[in-house]
């Protein structure tokens, strides 16, 4: 059964990348009434960063030359390890379950928020690998970085993620899907960008709606 694995960074209650990821949710949802669909809220319930035990645990695993991940935890020997995968277990599992993972997420300084920097900590264990699996971002930016624009040099959040899903789970065709200029809602100093926003905006949300339905 198809498995949707839905994740949104974005503190914000209201915000521009959750309205893009639940375009996408919805429109998938409706083409996949039978689905699997897990939602985690990665600034609701944020994810712990990764600690000794999760290093000490990635060291045995490593020395112990494990390759099956289901039998990871026969390795665990000390309370702090067994806390540590306690909480990687699940993010493991629920990732390896998913066809699809869409990430909802604003970029902070350039690239990703730090509740999302600590799924992806956490999830970076020994022996993870991924079935074929389709990586989907919505992104919002209160600034432009497309092709062309002078700050594109600047954007590290898409840059770093396409990167991270080829590196490390050999996905080529991550999709991203932003919505720029958000600050121009805001800054009165930036309202003759508001067009421009607003273009963006709406590009991005019929994007996201199109490729749930295609996914
Ligand atoms: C801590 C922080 C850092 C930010 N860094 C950037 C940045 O580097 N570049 C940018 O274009 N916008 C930046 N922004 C603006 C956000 O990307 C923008 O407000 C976006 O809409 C947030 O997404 P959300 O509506 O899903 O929360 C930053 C906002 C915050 C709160």
């Amino acid at each position: 059964m198809t498995t949707l694995l839905h994740l949104d960074a974005s503190p914000r209650r209201t915000s521009i990348s959750r309205e893009l990821s639940a375009a996408f949710a919805a429109a998938w949802g409706a083409e996949h009434p039978d689905a699997t669909y897990i939602h985690r809220d990665l600034a609701a319930d944020p994810i712990p960063f990764i600690d000794e035990g999760w290093t000490e645990l990635c060291d045995r695993v490593l020395a112990h030359g494990a390759t099956d991940l289901d039998r990871l935890g026969e390795l665990v020997n000390s309370p702090a390890q067994q806390r540590a995968w306690a909480i990687v277990e699940p993010l493991l599992a629920e990732l390896r379950a998913a066809d699809i993972v869409l990430i909802g997420t604003p970029m902070y300084n350039y690239s990703i928020p730090a509740g999302l920097k600590a799924w992806l900590d956490q999830i970076t264990f020994p022996r993870m690998s991924l079935a074929p699996t389709r990586f989907v971002v919505a992104t919002a930016c209160g600034g432009a970085y497309s092709p062309g624009t002078p700050k594109a040099i600047y954007d590290y959040q898409e840059r770093y993620l396409r990167d991270f899903f080829a590196g490390h789970f050999a996905v080529e065709d991550t999709v991203f899907v932003h919505s720029e200029l958000v600050n121009s809602r805001q800054d009165p100093a930036l309202a003759q960008l508001r067009d421009k926003h607003d273009a963006s905006h709406a590009a991005a949300l019929a994007t996201a709606r199109t490729l749930g339905k295609e996914y």
